[in-house]
């Protein structure tokens, strides 16, 4: 059975390719989707890729994913800096995490440099541009191959 990888954005990642493309680039939602799907592809991984504005439906869709998929990678984007029921329910999962944001964002506002995901999560990517997904799908096969 082909394992699921869950690939979450929290929110204005939508607004991606013109949303301060100096900080995170020129690429689109769909391209983001794109590259995880040639990844997941490449590795035998299905991958679940999907965005919301609204933190409730992220929570849900954590809490529907215990036991069902092999890992999530999750960029909270704001909701990083902000959200404790994020948190929560990323250890009410059980799931492994990789937290990854596109920007670096500790050579950004102060603000940005506190995560309530990090010390959750199995590790953290970023600053590596969309590469990050990638980097953080391959992770998970790599893990995958070694649990096997
Ligand atoms: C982000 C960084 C966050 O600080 C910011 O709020 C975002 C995107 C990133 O991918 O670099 O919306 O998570």
């Amino acid at each position: 059975m082909t394992a699921t990888l869950l690939v979450l954005n929290g929110p204005n990642i939508n607004m991606l390719g013109t949303r301060q493309p100096e900080l995170y680039g020129h690429e689109t939602l769909a391209d983001v989707e794109a590259l995880c799907q040639r990844q997941g592809e490449a590795r035998g991984l299905a991958i679940d890729f999907r965005q919301t504005n609204h933190e409730g439906e992220l929570i849900d869709w954590l809490h529907q994913a215990r036991g069902k998929v092999a890992g999530v990678v999750l960029n909270p984007a704001a909701w990083t800096h902000t959200s404790v029921a994020i948190r929560d329910a990323i250890l009410a999962s059980e799931l492994p995490v990789i937290e990854v944001h596109i920007s670096n964002v500790h050579r950004r506002e102060a603000f940005r440099h506190h995560s309530y995901v990090s010390d959750v999560a199995v590790g953290v990517i970023c600053g590596l541009g969309t590469h990050g997904y990638a980097l953080a799908i391959e992770h998970f096969a790599k893990r995958m191959v070694e649990i096997a």
